[in-house]
């Protein structure tokens, strides 16, 4: 049976041109895009990518009106399906209205598809209002119900906050009700967690799944000194391939340099993120 391969990107933070904001001037979008072009010069064929969440910095309906078109340009130009969920700095009710074409609500986003057997899991954490990330109860029960009937090649689960505590990371990085989320998963077809939030590349096991957080789309966070955190401009993508044996995490680095965008302490953390 042959792998399938699929795209990872997070915390894309990207803005709608002219509008107004910390980010605006560094044209993060372009990244995205140039990210997606770069997946087609060089032939990674997925079979799908996502997105996992902090889409726009701001989180404004013209954001991700915007937003769409990129996603969907990307999409046409790979062929294959774009998906994404919510980060904290997104918010629900524009996200709805500009994204999704609907009418605006306070609705959680989460869904499942199933793409050449392989079904993706996408859940909400984002929690408005707040930095830390949960996956509200009605939604626990339906990922139970949906879980409940095994795919053919597995389960990969799509959120923003990740499972592992990450070093150099204040804990409330991590999703706040890891363990609730861990029991519902554990004896399922689940074999991946893909998750962003922290801007860096991080993977582990969680209970036995493998758990992954990659370096942000926008830029990669890290630590500049004892007391402050800086912002580089530094992208790359992950290559996912689910195998019959297990799961394989390749880190493809995009060109360019290793400017720092922003520089600020540590104690702020949560509010950059
Ligand atoms: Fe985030
Ligand atoms: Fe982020």
């Amino acid at each position: 049976m042959n792998p399938i391969k699929f795209v990872h990107l997070t915390d894309t933070h990207m803005n709608a041109p002219h509008t107004e904001g910390p980010f605006v001037k560094f044209n993060l979008a372009d990244k995205v895009s140039q990210v997606f072009a770069h997946i087609q010069q060089n032939r990674v064929n997925p079979s799908f990518v996502v997105i996992t969440g902090d889409l726009s910095h701001e989180g404004n309906t013209e954001d991700y009106e915007y937003i769409r078109e990129l996603v969907d340009e990307g999409s046409s130009l790979l062929g294959i399906p774009v998906y994404v969920v919510l980060g904290n700095h997104d918010h629900r009710a524009p996200f709805r209205e500009g994204f999704l074409k609907e009418e605006p609500s306070e609705q959680p986003y989460y869904y499942s598809h199933t793409i050449q057997g392989l079904r993706l899991i996408g859940l909400n954490s984002q929690t408005p209002g707040h930095h830390y990330g949960r996956i509200d109860n009605e939604q626990l029960a339906w990922l139970e119900e949906e879980l409940s009937t095994p795919a053919e090649r597995g389960t990969i689960i799509a959120l923003h906050h990740p499972l592992l505590t990450i070093e150099s990371m204040p804990a409330e990085h991590v999703l706040a009700d890891r363990e609730q989320l861990g029991q519902v998963l554990a004896g399922t077809d689940v074999v991946g967690i893909v998750a962003g939030h922290v801007h860096t590349n991080n993977v582990g096991t969680y209970n036995g799944i493998c758990s992954i957080a990659a370096n942000g789309t926008a830029f990669t966070g890290e630590l500049a000194d004892d007391d402050h955190f800086s912002m580089v401009d530094y992208c790359s993508y992950n290559v996912v391939s689910v195998n019959p044996e297990g799961v394989s995490v390749q880190t493809v680095v995009m060109p360019g340099g290793r400017d720092e965008y922003l520089r600020f302490p540590l104690a702020m953390l949560a509010a950059q993120h």
